[in-house]
Formats: structure tokens, sequence, C-alpha cells
């Protein structure tokens, strides 16, 4: 297989030729409908969201697998040392693994390339020996959807588009808006009016995005944006997109790379929209599939109580599954809440996927809540990691899983941590403030006040030398008092 190029300078076009691929992507990969009964197929160039046949999801499929997965792993790891900007972005270096011809023009932020933290406090917290933090806030705008974004606006590039579209509780808009700003593409975004943190919508609109402020919910927007995405002059970019999930697969062979091509014992992803846990699910499926790791990690879902259709889903299908489907369709919650507002999501579009992602690995679907998910997310911030709310689900979600006996205190555990810490301030800053409450109807589930279990108050102070000095040594005593 030969290597592609791109441009090696640091020239702000990042739409790059590259060289011909062994084989051409039409012909390697298809598009299927995921539906048992239809299972229609598509060549890669079609414009799909959803199966024209009968409206169920689209897979990307590689038809044939690897004859050498050695030389593969050779081959990825080599790309490391390489200049060249598709082989510095996290994504296209697997891009054996992606859907797209050789000569394919890439946009790129040199996305991916995230570390894998070990976190001392937050594996105590969850009474772990190691807890390891793979952090997607790492990315270029600051959460895991930019290694989808990469692959989506290529292809939105390839079939010609000069519209795409998304609805987003946040961290989608910045994502797409900075792609398209990169490929000068025009780009309108959908987000629920006032439920969006500063910081994202402040991203979107540096990016030059045309912001449309909704008045309703994201799962209002996610309604109408589908709606509109039918118009084939515009090109939707959701996770519903099957490029998208494409590009976020690869966090999958990021991961078995820097555990030495092995899998964890459990991955833990926040749930949303549901795309991030299918994708995560088909990059080690096909892993797997190929020889490239021996087992599959068990995913856990984990979303917040107060919108938690696919908990719900999970637990009312125990014992009563058939062929591993659940024995009914998932029933949206019509009025979802949370503080962790990227996963306020009450209709998850990509749920059958993200089911598959749990039945064949034999993970589960559980809640958090608002209590777990605030002092979680202050526990990954004493690491030194931070992540914003809706990714401290993961951790109290391990937390949980190990006091039910349902990961063991050695096992070898990734939390997936999907945003940067500078993502929501607000919460941060109310919740070291002990002022950081669920404000919502007193009987939906989690109203209240947040209880800061881990605070940390600013302190106001007088100028003075002799003041702060004194406070110092407080703050020394303190620390040695707590390490006696
Ligand atoms: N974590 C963060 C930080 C997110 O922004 C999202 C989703 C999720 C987790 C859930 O991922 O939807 O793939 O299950 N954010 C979307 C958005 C909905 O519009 O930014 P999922």
């Amino acid at each position: 297989m030969r290597g592609l190029t791109g441009d090696s300078d640091e020239s702000p076009t990042t739409c790059m030729g590259l060289e011909t691929q062994a084989a051409a992507a039409d012909k390697l990969f298809t598009q299927r409908c995921i539906e048992p009964l239809c299972q229609a197929t598509f060549g890669v160039d079609e414009r799909l969201y959803v199966c024209p046949n009968c409206g169920g999801l689209i897979d990307i499929e590689r038809t044939m697998g690897f004859h050498d997965s050695s030389a593969l792993i050779g081959l990825w790891r080599e790309r490391r040392t390489s200049f060249d900007a598709p082989d510095r972005s996290g994504v296209w270096r697997f891009r054996e693994l992606l859907p797209f011809p050789g000569d394919a023009s890439i946009v790129s932020l040199q996305e991916g390339n995230t570390p894998l933290y070990q976190a001392r406090h937050s594996a105590h917290y969850c009474n772990l020996d190691l807890l390891s933090l793979k952090h997607q806030g790492c990315n270029p705008t600051g959460s895991f959807k930019d290694t989808g974004m990469t692959t989506a606006i290529t292809q939105a590039c390839r079939l010609g588009s000069k519209l795409v579209i998304c609805a987003s509780t946040g961290n989608t808009a910045a994502s797409l808006a900075a792609y398209a700003a990169r490929a000068g593409i025009v780009c309108a975004i959908m987000v629920p009016a006032g439920q969006v943190s500063h910081a994202k919508l402040a991203q979107a609109l540096d990016y030059g995005a045309r912001v449309l402020e909704v008045e309703g919910n994201f799962d209002d927007c996610m309604r109408v944006m589908r709606q509109v995405g039918e118009d084939p002059s515009v090109y939707l970019v959701n996770s519903i997109n099957p490029f998208r999930i494409e590009g976020q697969k690869t966090v999958a062979a990021e991961l078995a790379e820097q555990l030495g091509w092995r899998s964890p014992d459990h991955l833990v992803i926040p749930g949303g929209n549901l795309g991030n846990s299918s994708a995560l699910g088909k990059g080690f499926r096909e892993l797997f599939a190929w020889g490239l790791i021996d087992r599959m990690p068990r995913i856990t879902v984990v979303q917040a109580a107060g919108a938690a259709p696919f908990a719900r889903l999970f637990t009312e299908s125990a014992g009563n599954l058939q062929d591993g489907r659940p024995g009914r369709e998932l029933v949206n919650e019509p009025d979802p809440h949370t503080l962790a507002s990227a996963i306020k999501i009450g209709a998850p579009i990509s749920w059958k996927k993200a089911w598959r992602s749990v039945i064949e690995t034999g993970g589960r679907v559980i809640t958090v809540t608002e209590q777990e998910i605030a002092d979680a997310k202050a526990m990954i911030g004493r690491d030194g990691v931070g992540c914003e709310p809706a990714s401290a689900t993961t951790v109290a979600g391990i937390r949980r899983l190990v006091k039910e006996g349902l990961i063991g205190r050695n096992e070898q555990v990734v939390a997936v941590l999907t945003g940067h810490v500078l993502k929501d301030t607000e919460y941060a800053i109310n919740y070291h403030n002990n002022a950081l409450v669920a404000n919502w109807r007193s009987e939906v589930e989690g109203a209240g006040r947040i209880i800061g279990h881990f605070p940390n108050i600013p302190m106001r102070v007088a100028a003075s030398k002799e003041v702060v000095q004194k406070l110092l040594q407080q703050l020394l005593e303190e620390d040695q008092g707590n390490k006696a």
C-alpha cells in the first residue's frame, strides 16, 4: 500500500491532493442499511442519511479485509514520524479504514492524536487500581466531534455541497463551523436558544457560522434539520451522517495502538445522540474482525438520569432480548433535563447502532445523577485533566459500577472524555462556589441544589504582603496535615 502525500508546510489551505490508494473507495466500500430485513446497499458517492427504502440507519462497510495486519500496524506507526499533513492527523493516519479514494482532497485541522492519561485521583475516587482517561477534548475545537467532522466535510467537498448544516447542543456546531470555514463552505447551525454554553456559541460565531437559535430544545432542532436536510442543496452533518461515524471510529484504532494493540476490559462513554458509542463500537468491531485486536472491550454508555431514554430501554429490555434486539423501540423522553447541556437529548437518533455496540460487547447502559456528574467532574479536574460536564458521566458511572461489583478493582478501564474543561466554565465556577443549581421543576428528576463536595472557593484578600504570606503559610500547613 502506498502512503499518501499532502502539504507539509503550514499553508492555510487544508484541501490536499492525495496520491492514489491501492484500490478505489467505490469498490472497497459500500453503504448498507442496518435493518436486518432490508440491508439494501448503496454506493459511497450517494448522498444518504437513512435508507431510502425503509428509513433505517446506514453503515459504511469495507468489503475486503486486510491481508497483513502487522504490516498495517507498522505503516500507521511509521506515519507518526511523517511531516505530511494527512499523516499528522490522528484520523487520516488510519486512512485505510476510511471510505475515501486516494485522490480525495481532505479537510483537516490535524485532529485526533489525543492523550491517554493515567488519572490517580479519579482512580482512587472510583476505587480502582488504575484508570485511564482518553481525552477527546484535546482536539482542535475542544471536543471529539472534530474526528468525525474532518471526514464529513471532506465528503461534503466530494459531493460538491455548497451549504452544510447541523443541529447541535454546541460542540457539533463549533466543530462544523471550524471545518466549514477551512473548506470555504457556507454553514448554518441550529442550537436550542439559551441552552448552549457561551464558549461553544462563541466558537461558532468566531468561525463564521450562521447561528440559528431555535425556540425549543435540541430534539426540536434535530427534527427541523432532518426535514431541511431532505433538500439536496444542503448537506446534513449530524451523526446520522455515516461519514461522521467513519472518522469517529478511528479513535478505536488510536486507543488500541496506545494500549499496544489491546482492548481495555471496559470502555465507558457518555451517551447523548449516541453517535460516539456507535462509532467506537464500529471501530472496535472492525479492528477485531480484521485481526488487529484479539477481543472487544465491554462498552458501557452513561446517560444523565434526567435525559436517559436509552438507559430506560436497556433496563426494561433486560431478560427480554430477541436475537440481541430489544423487545420494543426506544421511547423518546419528551422533556429531557440535565445541567450537562451537551447530552440534554431525549430522542437519540443513533440508538440502534449504539445498542449493537453495547450488546455485542457485553456492556450496559446506566444513568448517573446530577450530583454524581458534578463531583466526578471536580475529581477529573484534580488530576490536572478536566473536562466538560457531559464527559464526567463516565467517571461517575465507573464509580457506580465498581461499587456494584460490575467492574473489578484491577480491571483495565478507559473513560472517554468528550469535551474540554473550558467548554463550560460557568458550571465549574458555580460548582466550586456552591452555587450550582438544577433549576427545573421540583418534581423532575435531579432538581435542586448541587452540593460542591470538592469545592474550591476563591479567596478575596487585601493587597498586602503580610496577609498573603500568612495565607500561603496556612495553605502549606493544611497540605502537610492532609498528607500526614
Ligand atoms: N459529550 C459531549 C461533550 C458532547 O458534546 C456530546 C454530544 C456527547 C458527549 C454525546 O455524544 O451524541 O455522540 O452520544 N454533543 C452533540 C452536539 C449532541 O451537538 O454537540 P453522542
